[in-house]
């Protein structure tokens, strides 16, 4: 499976912020946004990822996070010109997805569960067709919103509902078999101008090839699209790595424990770091050298 994060758009809803930064760069507390998206791709088993934003900001990526080698990833860059749609990513990524299957998520969407990669890797293994996962929310007249029955099987599915038939918020994390390339190529631009992931979602859905699961209870899910929720998700990672003592979406961390680097790779990129940043005392501690 290849993985997508798409961490373009024009971040209105945050200006000044994001007047000249890309929002996914943005800080969440001690790293940037955008490495809890690609913790959730490693985690899952995900090695060659693409990496899609804007034309001005692309360079930004690359200054970051190289080519992937030190993280034992592959890591490939491509523009999106335009905000025309989150499900623009597949088009662009058409290429690079090739005939694997494919995990799209979005570079503002944060996940955080004890069981989330375990959880993902079973459901990436067993994949047919489409997996979406839903979170219950108290405001999900702001997202894609998902009504389900019993079984857990997908009824209806909305882009930002006046009168949400439910509280289920569909997340940022999709999981697609190839016939996404070929299904987001049909698609053609809402009233808003853009090719909706939402309607992607739906053909599946009228398919009965769409399964949902629900995160729940058990696990954390933020989108940082306000002021608002940028600070709670924040402060949300400082409590649970305050309190425990670990670190949440630690890339080199993520990297080491899934075997992609080895210790002594770790402690190369924990030094690095300087070990007068917590942060690299904590990669080097982990590797055994602090
Ligand atoms: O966060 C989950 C929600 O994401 C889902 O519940 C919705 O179904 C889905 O449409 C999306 O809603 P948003 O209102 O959050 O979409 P937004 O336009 O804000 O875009 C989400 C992120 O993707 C944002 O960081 C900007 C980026 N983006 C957006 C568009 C439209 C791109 O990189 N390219 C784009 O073309």
């Amino acid at each position: 499976m290849r993985g997508i994060i798409l961490a373009g758009g024009s971040g209105t809803r945050l200006r000044p912020l994001t007047s000249v930064h890309s929002k996914q760069l943005l800080p969440v507390y001690d790293k940037p946004m955008i490495y809890y998206p690609l913790s959730v791709l490693m985690q899952t088993g995900i090695r060659e990822i693409l990496i899609i934003s804007t034309p001005e900001h692309l360079d930004v990526y690359r200054a970051l996070l190289g080519d992937g080698s030190h993280l034992g990833i592959r890591l490939d860059f491509a523009e999106q010109v335009e905000p025309k749609g989150l499900a623009e990513a597949l088009l662009i990524g058409s290429d690079f997805v090739g005939s694997e299957q494919v995990c799209l998520i979005l570079g503002d969407n944060i996940f955080y569960g004890h069981r989330l990669p375990d959880m993902l890797r079973a459901e990436a293994a067993r994949l047919d067709g489409c997996t979406l996962f839903g979170y219950p929310v108290s405001d999900p007249e702001r997202y894609g919103v998902a009504e389900v029955d019993e079984d857990g099987a997908i009824l209806s599915l909305e882009e930002k509902p006046a009168n949400p038939r439910s509280n289920l918020a569909v997340t940022g994390l999709y999981l697609y078999d190839n016939d996404a390339l070929r299904q987001a190529a049909e698609l053609t631009p809402s009233a808003r101008g853009e090719l909706e992931i939402t309607d992607l979602n739906l053909r599946y859905v009228d398919q009965q090839r769409a399964r949902l699961v629900n995160l729940g209870r058990g696990s954390a899910w933020f989108d940082t699209g306000t002021h608002d929720s940028l600070l709670e998700a924040s402060l949300f990672v400082q409590l649970l790595e305050k309190r425990q003592g670990i670190r949440i979406s630690c890339l080199e961390e993520v990297a080491y424990h899934m075997g992609y680097i080895d210790a002594e790779q770790l402690i190369v990129l924990g030094k690095t770091l300087s070990p007068a940043t917590s942060y690299g005392r904590y990669v080097l501690e982990l590797a055994g050298a602090a």
